[in-house]
């Protein structure tokens, strides 16, 4: 359902009589290409995000297994991106940001199994208006700390009035059992000031490794239990 969407500032408003006076030309006009841009991210995130819960939908309807438990999903706010921009030294411009910069939409898809993570990725990678730009599977290689997920950055093809635009938008794949690692590391590094003693980091590494074989053992008696195959030795 689409009600008026009147809360968000647009172009035409912008245009018009809206931004302060005070306002340089040269600031207005970043003002107006950063909504562009903002506006277009938003378009490519609403279309990925249905594209997971149709997956999951057909998952549902053909096989009765549902492969995502939930989605999350953001558009980086501008400070974050300013600060990823600094910190890698890229131009401060926007075609620098669109070059550059792939998590500005971003989701994350938290998975039931191990399998079903590769399940929706291998059918994402069929459809026509994707592309792969980049993945990095922690879950086979996790980083140093044992942070866990399965990152992607496809770019989808919008058609905006008469123009086609090449939108990336990363998605970090993980099971529940690595975002409940993830999100409470995450936490106690935040809280921490990032000074976790070496024996805090070591646990955490070691029970990101617990967490994965529970995850593989979880997915062991999924397919004994549903898909009839464990091998039970
Ligand atoms: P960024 O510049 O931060 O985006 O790094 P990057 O582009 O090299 O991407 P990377 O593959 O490192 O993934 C960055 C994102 O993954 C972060 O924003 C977190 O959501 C997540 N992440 C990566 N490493 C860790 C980690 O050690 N712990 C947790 N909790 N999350 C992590
Ligand atoms: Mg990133």
């Amino acid at each position: 359902m689409i009600l008026q969407k009147t809360e968000r500032i647009n172009l035409v408003k912008l245009n018009g009589k809206t931004t302060p006076t005070s306002f340089t030309k040269e600031q207005e006009d970043l003002l107006k290409e950063y909504y562009k841009v903002e506006s277009e991210y938003r378009y490519a995130l609403r279309e990925m995000s249905a594209k997971l819960e149709n997956l999951d939908d057909y998952c549902q309807s053909n096989f009765d297994h549902n492969p995502i438990h939930h989605i999350e999903s953001r558009i980086k706010n501008p400070e974050s991106i300013l600060e990823k921009m600094t910190r890698r030294e890229y131009d401060m411009d926007f075609e620098s940001l669109r070059k550059n910069v792939y998590d500005i939409a971003g989701i994350r898809v938290v998975c039931n199994y191990i399998n079903d993570i590769y399940q929706i990725i291998n059918l994402l990678q069929k459809q026509k208006d994707l592309n792969v730009i980049l993945e990095k599977d922690y879950i086979v290689n996790p980083k140093d700390t044992g942070y866990r997920s399965f990152h992607i950055v496809f770019s989808i093809e919008m058609y905006l009035n008469d123009e086609v635009k090449n939108i990336p938008v990363e998605i970090q794949f993980r099971t529940l059992a690595m975002d409940m690692w993830a999100s409470l590391e995450h936490e106690l590094r935040y809280k921490s000031s990032n000074n976790l003693s070496e024996k805090d980091k070591k646990n955490l590494r070691r029970y990101s490794d617990d967490l994965y074989n529970v995850d593989l053992n979880m997915q062991r008696v999924y397919i004994s239990a549903i898909v009839g195959e464990y091998d039970n030795d």
